[in-house]
């Protein structure tokens, strides 16, 4: 077990499927089918190093921009990847939650994440959080509309009320954002919840993302000074 300097909570912004595929000249599609296939090392690594909460960007609310062959791909590969991991990752003591919206998903899809939550809802050794149709603009914009439902009185507004009707309300901010492929933008994840988060981009491609870069990651990390606007 690794040293993690109190880290809990690893949220990744999963990038470079695509490009990892067109630099082999494989389609698209290979590469997220390989970039699925990478989630349960990564989990492992995570978990073997203390971490217990894992959140995923697997599909943004922006995505639905994307080519409809590529969005139906994602979302048949979700299904398929859930049907071939999920008893694993139950056994493993892995805890399933979905964070983003399920009512404007393909039936099959929100069955299959509901699935997932239902079987796991119990396990004890890490919560993977699945982002999937998550946006954070949204999110926000959701629990302001349920605040204006219950008639909040807006002298009584709490960063807290705001907070405990987000999607993650159940679990802590993310300590650490990991971005793969070398971006250096947020692209609306968390926008919330990342107000103090370590931030960390490598050049790595997702599927490459492997053990030493979570180690890389963590000990970057375990660098870092989190003052939270203290000195
Ligand atoms: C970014 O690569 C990746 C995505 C938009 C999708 C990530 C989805 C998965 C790994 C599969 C589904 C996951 C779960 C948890 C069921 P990109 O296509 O943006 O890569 P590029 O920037 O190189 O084109």
């Amino acid at each position: 077990m690794g040293k993690n300097k109190g880290l809990r909570h690893v949220a990744i912004i999963m990038d470079g499927n695509g490009r990892w595929a067109t630099s082999k000249g494989l389609t698209r599609s290979t590469g997220h089918e390989k970039g699925t296939l990478n989630i349960q090392n990564v989990l492992r690594a995570f978990s073997d190093r203390g971490v217990l909460f894992v959140t995923l960007y697997a599909f943004s609310t922006e995505n639905w921009n994307r080519p409809r062959n590529e969005v139906d791909n994602l979302m048949s590969l979700t299904v398929s990847s859930i049907s071939e991991q999920l008893e694993e990752l139950h056994s493993e003591g892995i805890k399933i939650t979905h964070l983003g919206e399920k009512s404007s998903l393909p039936e099959e899809v929100r069955v299959a994440i509901e699935e997932c939550e239902t079987l796991t809802s119990s396990n004890k050794k890490l919560v993977l959080n699945i982002a999937f149709n998550y946006g954070g603009r949204k999110e926000i914009v959701t629990a302001v509309k349920q605040l204006i439902r219950e008639h909040i009185c807006p002298e009584d507004l709490t960063e807290e009320d705001i907070s405990s009707r987000l999607y993650t309300k159940e679990i802590p901010d993310p300590d650490m954002i990991i971005r793969t492929a070398g971006e250096m933008r947020l692209s609306n994840f968390l926008i919330w919840q990342s107000a103090y988060s370590e931030y960390y981009s490598t050049k790595t491609l997702w599927p490459d993302f492997g053990e030493s870069d979570v180690v890389e990651a963590l000990e970057e990390y375990s660098k870092r000074t989190r003052k939270f606007g203290e000195l």
